[in-house]
């Protein structure tokens, strides 16, 4: 018989909303993300609005994304936005030195940029280069981009064809400050921030959300340097940041290395023990999230400084034969499995984190969309169909899940530490089952993901407080946790509708197959 997990959720009593930025998305340029994925050229035979591939932006309009974040990760603190703008032919080149060491055309440069956020329906996530720019070059990108009078960089735009000036918000000062960001110790990182903060202003009505570029993983100090150097604004009550030196939200980096980092191990190929080794990274996600959220409630109890988690997902293997700077790897139904206990931690953590962003939206890393090199073809992933069954959480009130007695857990046996650290190998106990849920405009949304590779689970949830109407349920799970889309065949692990869910006397009783992800939408009546 099926292992019995049993909980209540409280319908009636909704905490902190899980804002819809958790769903966030990060386009760096870096192997074939930008270039053979979001942009094919405007003379590409793949249909294409002034170059952007319109099967991709079909694709992710599916999935609401609320930002992309661009233009890196590492490459931000190289890219200086001036090189990419004004006639393509006329754009300066560089070498992409991070990420295989190409020559970068520039032809996608800020207003493609803000074409394609434009056609997303998404709100732009701009990273600025504090590692090797000036501090007047940041100051005139966000005047190019946001200022609407008649002012040198207004008027520059305009001759590059644009009148109006574009709502931007999400403003990222720098990347990986402590590594390939300018490898700084906090403190430099800290004062370089509030100086950036400071000439990042607020154009007319637009204002910036600043965000300081934070630790890698559990690197809770770096944390702790960044809320102190608030200071001033946190002390006196200010509303942080607009017209003055300081920043509104602090991000952290923290991806699902199962290591050690020289042998990562395939998308694909692997066997019972790497995927128990994943999974028990995966869940470590909580612990680092909690770890942040403490440093940032003893300098800032009213939360009004934001944790982002701008960089996060699984970092395998490249496929063989693939380029290793380009950092292309396949995705199975174990990554949608990853993403799902990702979410669940945002949801509960969401009264702190304001932002999450999956590394990258196409072809790079946890990707939504594989394009094909040779055929153009585009697969969607496993990981995407979590986002898209996910979606009603954003901008949704968490709903607690309460589960009674303990949930099963399983040993992992000399898991490495965070980010692939073989030294600090220990044994992790699995919580195998893993549940959130949040209720928006009259429904609530149940997320179950049984982490078990080969049990299934039978999850027993007392619905209290409000009355329920007929559920729909749908299922994403394969014959077992390798299984993958390719374009011969693009639907191996693509959601279902899921006959295993009833409610039985006010119980929510979801019967959930060995590795499975479901979503349960219950309607309030
Ligand atoms: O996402 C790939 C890289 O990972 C980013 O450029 C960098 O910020 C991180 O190290």
């Amino acid at each position: 018989p099926a292992v019995v997990v049993e909980g209540v959720i409280d319908l009636d009593l909704p905490g902190h909303t899980i804002s819809r930025h958790v769903y966030g998305h990060f386009a760096e340029h870096l192997g074939r993300c930008i270039y053979g994925g979001f942009y094919v050229g405007e003379d590409s035979p793949i249909p294409n609005e002034g170059g952007i591939r319109l099967d991709v932006v079909e694709a992710l309009r599916a999935l609401d994304i609320p930002n992309l974040r661009w233009p890196g990760g590492c490459f931000a603190d190289d890219y200086h936005w001036k090189h990419g703008i004004g006639p393509r032919d006329q754009r300066p080149r560089m070498v992409n030195s991070h990420w295989g060491d190409v020559v970068e055309d520039n032809s996608f440069g800020t207003h493609e940029f803000m074409a394609l956020c434009e056609l997303l329906g998404t709100e732009p996530y701009i990273s600025a280069n504090v590692g090797s720019g000036t501090v007047e070059e940041t100051s005139d990108w966000v005047q190019y981009l946001t200022r609407g009078d008649d002012s040198p960089m207004a008027d520059l735009r305009r001759a590059n064809g644009r009148d109006e000036p574009w709502k931007v918000t999400y403003w990222g000062l720098g990347n990986e400050p402590w590594g390939c960001g300018g490898n700084m110790s906090a403190e430099a990182y800290a004062a370089l921030a509030r100086q950036f903060a400071t000439y990042s202003r607020d154009m007319g009505d637009n204002k910036l959300y600043r965000i300081a570029a934070g630790a890698t993983n559990a690197d809770y100090r770096w944390t702790e340097v960044l809320m102190k150097a608030l200071g001033r604004a946190l002390g006196d009550g200010e509303v942080l940041g607009h017209g003055n030196s300081s920043f509104q939200a602090i991000s952290f980096h923290c991806y699902t290395v199962a290591g050690p980092w020289e042998r990562k191990g395939s998308a694909t190929d692997f066997d019972t023990d790497e995927y128990y080794a994943v999974m028990a990274q995966a869940q470590r996600i909580e612990g680092v999230l909690a770890g942040h959220a403490k440093v940032m409630d003893a300098y800032d109890p009213d939360k009004r400084v934001g944790l982002v988690l701008d960089e996060w997902g699984t970092w395998f293997d490249v496929e063989p034969g693939t380029n290793p700077g380009f950092l292309f790897q396949q995705n199975a139904l174990r990554d949608a499995l990853v993403a799902s206990v990702h979410f669940d931690g945002f949801h509960r953590h969401a009264d702190r984190l304001v932002m999450a962003n999956i590394a990258q939206t196409v072809n790079v890393l946890q990707a939504m969309i594989l394009t094909d090199e040779d055929s153009g073809a585009l697969v969607l992933t496993p990981s995407y169909h979590v986002f898209e069954m996910n979606k009603g959480h954003q901008d949704a009130a968490h709903l607690p899940v309460h589960l009674r007695g303990a949930a099963p857990t399983r040993t992992v046996a000399g898991v490495v530490g965070i980010g692939g650290h073989v030294p600090d190998r220990s044994d992790v106990e699995l919580t195998t089952v893993s549940v959130s849920a949040s209720t928006k405009d009259g429904a609530a949304l149940v997320s179950l993901t049984n982490l078990d590779a080969e049990a299934p689970v039978t999850v027993r949830l007392d619905l209290r407080g409000v009355a329920v109407g007929e559920l729909t349920a749908r299922l994403l799970t394969a014959d077992a946790p390798q299984a993958h889309n390719t374009p011969q065949q693009d639907d191996a692990v693509a959601p279902r509708a899921f006959d295993g869910a009833r409610v039985e006397d006010g119980v929510l009783v979801v019967e959930l197959p060995a590795h499975s992800f479901a979503t349960v939408s219950l309607p309030l009546v």
